[in-house]
């Protein structure tokens, strides 16, 4: 198997941090590897707002935590009210990915460049997670003004960053069935 497959099929999602910051230049070659990835019409729609204050990464997480209480879901609820639990497992460093909203796809292209900087990460054993729910805390008062993001752009995800603690990292079962031939 060649070393990029292996890669792809060796990430996982890291739920488990150590409070060690990473290196400088894995953080730079893994933003790079974000702005590599294919963009609609070469837009390359996406801005990258790297966060490694620690306090502001858990006002975020609380305030998403305190949004998720009121969930329609019942995982999400029992989620918020474990006050133990951080949305980002303690991670040091946490990218929000935004997209430049009158570019023709800056949701796909976000996504793409998200999924190049969780591979490169891998690649780097250094653990990754994509976070949809932090985005419960964008528009709250003073993250939106700590985050500062640029006009025209929207914030769409976060990405934990750092070196992997002792958590589980075992694939799920893939689906089967989900590939049709017509040849
Ligand atoms: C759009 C998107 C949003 C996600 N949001 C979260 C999240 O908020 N919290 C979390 O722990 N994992 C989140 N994940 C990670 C998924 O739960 C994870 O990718 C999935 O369970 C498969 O596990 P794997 O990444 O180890 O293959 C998200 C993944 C995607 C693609």
């Amino acid at each position: 198997m060649n070393t990029v497959i292996e890669n792809i099929k060796k990430r996982r999602s890291i739920r488990d941090y150590k409070k060690e910051q990473i290196k400088e230049e894995e953080l730079q070659a893994i933003l790079e590897a974000g702005t590599y990835a294919p963009s609609g019409c070469n837009a390359q729609s996406w801005h990258f707002t790297v966060i490694q204050d620690r306090e502001l990464i858990g006002l975020m997480s609380n305030v998403a935590k305190e949004k998720l209480k009121t969930s329609s879901d019942e995982g999400f609820r029992n989620m918020a009210n474990n006050k133990d639990l951080d949305l980002t497992h303690g991670a040091p460093t946490l990218v929000v990915v935004s997209g430049k909203q009158d570019a023709y796809s800056p949701l796909t292209d976000c996504s793409a460049a998200i999924q190049n900087m969780l591979l490169a990460a891998e690649s780097l054993d250094i653990g990754s997670l994509w976070i949809g729910l932090i985005e419960l805390s964008f528009d709250h008062e003073e993250v939106a003004r700590k985050l500062n993001i640029p006009e025209g752009y929207k914030p769409y995800y976060g990405v934990a960053l750092g070196y992997k603690g002792a958590g589980e990292t075992r694939a799920p079962r893939r689906k089967e069935n989900v590939i049709s031939y017509i040849r």
